[in-house]
């Protein structure tokens, strides 16, 4: 009998990068590789990445460059690298002299090209597939893995807002709606597997369909996926502000299984640093979505993603954006600073802001989201709350860990065999970031 092959998957990078990762994963299930997470007995190791900051490429190229001992020790060892980074134009040529260890590179769009790849590097052979465009009908791969509670279901791919910090269009290309048929057939494929809550991504989920004819509505979609017997709970990231809709926010006061939660990226609270970012909306416009989630959703938790120095800003744009932190309440922030990317329009533009103040900025932002979050779990004591049960905690595997629709992580004992029910938990503790709650009811 042949001797298993081990394969461990690294990713880096936001869902779309995870589910990718996961596509490759379940390539090399059906080419005959076991998974694992131990690199020293891997005969193949894929790092699948992400350029949408300079602090993640150093990140990924050292460890790139720490495979090389292993691909020394073990020469039949193969190396695949995938994802944005590699996406990037101009950068295969860069990564090859870099990192001449590398078997097999592969941009965002030859994902389905995986297992060819993988065979056409059994002579020893260096290959790399980099299309330029996305073809079609190439880019779901459903994955069979049994038992996961939780999936992450692409409904569209690629990016057409040109933000003008940010990469991500200039490596997942434009933005294509996949069919409702297909995305529903997925997720029902998934729920037969045991999986019980799906997360539908898209770069800016609230485009979804305005790419077909006649259009379609995301909204019309969330109350498809809705329907679907045996699924618990679904939940859709990332909204961008300038396209959620009314009838969205309607939608998921009405569907049972959709939480109430919505990511919606602010960036900056200043109106001119939002004009330069090209986001194509103020902060009073935002903060009117803001107004309507709140009456439509009073239970609905807010998150968002925020960059400070970004070119130009000045420390009254910066206060604006503490301002806005200060009236949305958001129970997390996702808080970056500003990295230049080559290629995009924010990257030439003058007034850069020196290292030190962008690291003073993230400071002061973070500290007070960090208070605002603590404040936020803090009113969560001693009321109840539904929470899809997830498994033993990390810190504590005699305990169990589960999320509230809020997506606001609590940590709770009680048996085993409750994993991937919904239930009741009252919160007794709550700190910046976890919850404790104790065992009400099972539903
Ligand atoms: N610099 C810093 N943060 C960035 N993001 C995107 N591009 C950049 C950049 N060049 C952040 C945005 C986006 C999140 C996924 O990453 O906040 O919403
Ligand atoms: Fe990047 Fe803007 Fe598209 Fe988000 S909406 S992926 S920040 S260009």
């Amino acid at each position: 009998m042949s001797k298993e092959k081990n394969v461990v998957t690294l990713t880096y990078g936001c869902q779309m990068s995870e589910r990718d990762a996961e596509t490759l994963t379940e390539i090399t299930r059906q080419e005959g590789y076991n998974r694992t997470n131990d690199l020293e007995n891997a005969d193949l190791i894929i790092v699948n990445t992400c350029c949408v900051r300079e602090s993640a490429e150093n990140k990924i190229l050292g460890k790139i460059g720490d495979l090389k001992k292993l691909k020394d020790n073990n020469p039949n060892l193969k190396i695949a690298i995938s994802g944005c980074m590699v996406q990037q134009p101009g950068a295969l040529e860069r990564l090859q002299k870099r990192a001449p260890h590398v078997d097999i590179w592969m941009g965002t769009h030859n994902l389905h090209e995986f297992s060819e790849l993988l065979h056409r590097s059994d002579t020893g052979a260096k290959v790399a597939e980099i299309w330029q465009e996305p073809h079609e009908t190439k880019e779901s791969t459903p994955l069979a893995e049994k038992g996961k509670l939780q999936a992450n279901v692409n409904i569209m791919y690629g990016c057409d807002n040109f933000c003008s910090y940010c990469i991500v269009p200039h490596v997942r290309g434009r933005e294509r709606s996949r069919k409702p048929d297909d995305i529903v057939q997925e997720i029902k494929n998934l729920v037969a597997n045991g999986c019980k809550e799906v997360t539908l991504l898209g770069q800016n989920v609230n485009s979804y369909g305005k790419d077909f004819v006649p259009p379609y509505d995301f909204a019309d979609l969330l109350q498809e996926v809705d329907q679907i017997p045996d699924l618990l709970r679904i939940r859709f990231i990332t909204s961008h502000p300038k396209d959620l809709s009314d009838k969205l926010i309607q939608a998921i006061a009405k569907g049972s299984k959709l939480c109430e939660h919505v990511h919606l990226p602010l960036q900056s609270g200043s109106n001119s640093i939002l004009a330069c970012m090209n986001r194509q909306y103020t902060r009073e416009y935002y903060m009117s979505i803001v107004e309507k989630i709140r009456e439509l959703l009073p239970q609905a938790t807010l998150t968002t993603d925020i960059i400070v120095g970004f070119p130009g800003e000045t420390e009254e744009d910066f206060e604006q954006t503490l301002a806005m932190i200060n009236s949305v309440h958001y129970s997390q922030a996702f808080t970056f600073m500003y990295s230049k990317r080559s290629g995009t329009p924010a990257a030439s533009m003058e007034d850069q802001i020196p290292l030190q103040v962008k690291k003073q900025r993230l400071q002061k932002l973070m500290s007070l989201q960090n208070e605002e979050s603590y404040q936020l779990r803090q009113r969560m004591i001693g009321k109840c709350y539904e929470v899809l049960v997830e498994g033993p905690s990390k810190n504590n595997p005699n305990r169990l860990t589960g999320r509230t629709r809020g997506n606001i992580l609590v940590v709770f004992d009680g048996p085993q065999e409750i994993i991937g029910s919904l239930v009741s938990l009252r919160i007794l503790e709550a700190g910046s970031w976890t919850l404790v709650g104790e065992l009400v009811e099972s539903k």
